[in-house]
């Protein structure tokens, strides 16, 4: 069962790896969920709901060994509301040493239509399937999703029965980001005032921000008795995505004199992971993105440096540190060495093994020996794009663009694929597209390309430009990025690392386990 915990404090809830990874193209790999998980652990999330078991083996897996490598976070997995899903689920995540099962309905009358159940129908069914989940883990979630659209009285009686049959946690999801702050507050203290055995669970919340109002709404429903945020790292997840960790927990901090609840939150290590977050997911952060944004700390109109200067407080009203933002450091150029640049990378909150530092400082000296001087930014966007791995099937050698006005792009690519290396010649409609068309000439797919985006990471003339690629096929959807002071190489290794992404996906699905289709959204 939950433990009792202080009157102001607040769980958190990190849902990135099965809400936020849900988002099209937000797919991670293995290797990147476990890393995910760990830095969730290490910050002081209280649970993190690692995945949703029976979607997938991959799914399965991922949930299985973040159990197992749990250290002080709870292990919560997702299940519909069926038996079969719930026993997956208690299988991926029993390894844990505190373990939740999720378990979910759609009870409002549109989501009610869907498995086409009468009102007492799905009350029977939500009590037989929370007490199963009960019977195999002693902390149970449950939710009934689309609460904020959910008749009044049916909503608390079906919560009603959800406490009866054994949820320790009740959540009242607002799946389509509907509700507004003042609703929000009172929804959930009429449930606590109303519903027998309220006061002997925990409320949470778990708010979409198809209006703008995720973080609000979250932080009002803790004004109205919730114990519980669910949230992901930079806001991830579908449409307009969650309630965003870094916003609830820094609004919790800052306005402490009105908001006085407290989280268990190493603060200092939001931006290492929403940076992280936003590597491998490949959702980019929007530069005036509140707390973790590029711009959320910048002070560039000389009104406010000078305030600045004067006193910080003028136009600041939290401290970089606070989020692990180190305050502004000299440059580093080609001279620099080793040694400095993992010093460096520390600052911006990276932590390198001696192999990755190995692998990043030959990519660092290449920069710098085309770029003067190698900023910040362009240490992040370093980290932020893969070099390519040492498995990949396959990999750019080298290219030859030429373009002009009035004429067609010729783009001569030589790549090694499968450990052969071939090159193709291909004409376009611009550099990227003969580009583009070379490297499927070379390694001919149908994936559909659903995004093409580039950032140039600082200002200049031998500024670095992002660019990330977001491909899909037969539903499968795989994001890739690079950066290079080459925009068209950068977009042709963003690219191949889309390609060599759906490769490994592809790969999976051939091994006839991966059932990725199942969404929680199919009630039936
Ligand atoms: O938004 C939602 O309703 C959900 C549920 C599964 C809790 O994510
Ligand atoms: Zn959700």
């Amino acid at each position: 069962m939950t433990d009792k915990i202080p009157q102001d404090r607040v769980l958190i809830f990190d849902t990135t790896l099965r809400d936020g990874e849900q988002s099209p193209g937000a797919t991670m790999t293995h290797d990147e969920k476990l890393e995910i998980a760990a830095m969730l652990d290490d910050m002081g999330v209280d649970i993190i709901e690692a995945g949703f078991p029976i979607a997938s083996e991959g799914d399965f897996a991922a949930v299985s060994q973040i159990a197992k490598n749990a250290v002080d976070s709870r292990i919560c997995g997702l299940a519909r509301a069926n038996f079969a899903d719930i026993d997956r689920c208690w299988e991926a995540i029993k390894h844990a040493g505190k373990n939740r099962i999720h378990t979910f309905i759609g009870t409002s009358p549109l989501h009610r239509a869907i498995p086409n159940l009468s009102m007492d129908e799905m009350a029977n069914k939500i009590h037989d399937t929370v007490s199963h989940a009960r019977n195999l883990c002693e902390d149970v979630q449950w939710s009934p999703m689309d609460a904020t659209r959910t008749e009044w009285d049916y909503l608390c009686r079906v919560i009603e029965i959800a406490i009866k049959a054994g949820a320790t946690t009740i959540n009242i999801p607002d799946t389509v980001g509907y509700t507004a702050p003042e609703e929000s507050a009172n929804l959930i203290r009429r449930l606590i005032e109303t519903v027998p055995g309220a006061d002997e669970v925990i409320f949470a919340t778990h708010c979409h921000n198809d209006l703008g109002m995720a973080t609000a709404n979250a932080l009002a429903a803790v004004a109205g008795g919730a114990r519980q945020i669910e949230c992901t790292i930079n806001g991830l997840g579908e449409r307009a995505g969650n309630t965003a960790l870094e916003e609830v927990v820094m609004a919790m901090k800052t306005r402490h004199d009105i908001m006085p609840w407290t989280t268990g939150i190493d603060t200092t290590k939001i931006m290492a992971i929403s940076r992280r977050v936003s590597t491998v997911s490949g959702f980019l952060v929007q530069p005036n993105k509140a707390i973790v944004g590029k711009n959320a700390f910048a002070h560039e109109s000389g009104i406010h440096q000078d305030g600045m200067l004067k006193n910080r407080e003028n136009f600041e009203i939290m401290r970089p540190e606070d989020i692990g933002l180190a305050g502004t450091s000299l440059p580093l150029g080609k001279h620099s060495g080793r040694a400095a640049l993992r010093d460096k990378l520390e600052h911006l909150g990276f932590e390198l093994g001696d192999n990755q530092l190995k692998d990043v400082f030959v990519r660092f000296k290449d920069l710098a020996d085309r770029k003067k001087e190698v900023m910040d930014d362009d240490l992040i966007a370093l980290m932020r794009v893969s070099g390519g791995d040492e498995g990949d099937a396959l990999k750019l050698v080298s290219m030859k663009v030429i373009c002009g006005t009035g004429g067609q792009a010729e783009a001569t690519v030589e790549m090694e694929i499968d450990g052969k290396d071939i090159s193709a010649t291909a004409f376009g409609d611009g550099p990227v597209d003969a580009t583009f068309k070379a490297i499927r000439d070379l390694h001919p797919n149908e994936a559909r390309l659903q995004l093409y985006q580039v950032h140039a990471v600082t200002e200049g003339m031998d500024a670095q430009a992002t660019v990330s690629v977001r491909v899909e096929e037969d539903g499968n959807v795989a994001t890739g990025q690079s950066a290079d002071t080459d925009t068209v190489v950068a977009s042709a290794r963003a690219y191949i690392n889309a390609l060599n992404r759906l490769l490994v996906r592809r790969a999976k699905m051939g091994e006839g386990a991966d059932t990725r289709e199942i969404s929680y959204r199919d009630l039936t």
